[in-house]
């Protein structure tokens, strides 16, 4: 029950890290939840674990905010709880790569990088046995370089970015703007899952995780050299924007920034349309999208332009 509970509170950190802030349940649904949550706070011997509560679960019909509509700040510090601590030792990373790109053709630099990539120590002791590392794909002449957080499950199955679930909302969504995927370049921050330790749910990468991969990624975007970035999702944001989190992704996205001289459109990521599909949601994410579309002198038509209102 723990496990399912800890997974749990990883999706709802994945879904805040994606943009959401706000996550409503039925009073059933969130009595459920405190039943549980309460069970395991006085039965830890059949946990096995220790009995601090996990979760503090308020009714929404209570007064004030229930912790599902706490502020992204509240929910922050109430994940932390469950986020892996980095002990002293383990919070010495190693310091991120070097990446002096050789001389060459485009294919050649992304053949060379690629081979830096899959066999560099710290990604493969990042990665589990029977898991792939996960290097970017695509045209290397792309105008629209998606850059997304870490692979997911699937990913590490297949080792390329963006082939499960989010990526299949991924490749819709450009193709309503009319690219398809393979005049694309999709890569991560990441080139590796962030390890929870457990069987479900995913985590952002720490801090040191971020800065130690952002030397391949920003590899890539020297060779492929796109017109536009677009930054998916808030870890992506992070990554190439201000590397810390105290940002809101609803106050940036929308807005052009830049990576390394390049325009950078910051939106949300896939895996919260698919968690929230309202049609506010998709319009959001689709203005954002059209503003890339004009930056690079697409033709939008009255039908793109309505989509979602
Ligand atoms: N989410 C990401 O950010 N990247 C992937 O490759 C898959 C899911």
């Amino acid at each position: 029950m723990r496990e399912a509970i800890e997974a749990l509170v990883m999706e709802f950190k994945q879904l805040k890290r994606s943009g959401e802030e706000h996550v409503l349940l039925a009073p059933e649904r969130l009595q459920s939840l405190q039943d549980a949550v309460s069970h395991m706070a006085t039965h830890p011997a059949e946990e096995g674990k220790e009995s601090r509560p996990l979760l503090k679960v308020t009714r929404r019909d209570q007064e004030g905010p229930s912790v599902f509509e706490q502020s992204m700040q509240d929910k922050a510090s109430l994940v932390q709880e469950q986020a892996p601590r980095l002990t002293p030792s383990e919070s010495a990373f190693p310091a991120p790569p070097s990446i002096e790109l050789p001389d060459g053709s485009k294919q050649e630099q992304w053949d060379w990088l690629k081979e830096r990539v899959l066999s560099c120590p710290v990604c493969d002791q990042n990665t589990p046995r029977g898991k792939r590392i996960v290097y970017g794909v695509g045209s290397l002449d792309a105008e629209v370089f998606l850059c997304g957080e870490a692979p997911g499950a699937d990913e590490t199955v297949k080792g390329e970015p963006f082939v499960g679930p989010a990526g299949q909302l991924l490749d819709k969504i450009m193709a309503t703007a009319g690219w398809t995927r393979d005049e694309l370049y999709v890569g991560n921050i990441m080139n590796w899952r962030p390890d929870t330790g457990k069987r479900f749910g995913n985590r952002p990468p720490t801090s040191e995780e971020l800065a130690f991969c952002l030397p391949y990624l920003k590899a890539q975007v020297a060779i492929v050299k796109p017109k536009v970035i677009i930054a998916l999702g808030k870890t992506a944001v992070k990554g190439l924007l201000f590397g810390e989190d105290n940002f809101s992704l609803g106050r940036v996205h929308g807005q052009w920034h830049e990576f390394e001289g390049i325009p950078v459109m910051p939106t949300y990521h896939p895996s919260y349309l698919l968690h929230n599909g309202t049609n506010q949601a998709k319009r959001m994410v689709w203005e954002d999208i059209m503003q890339v579309m004009e930056k690079l002198g697409r033709s939008i038509s009255e039908r793109q332009r309505g989509y979602f209102l």
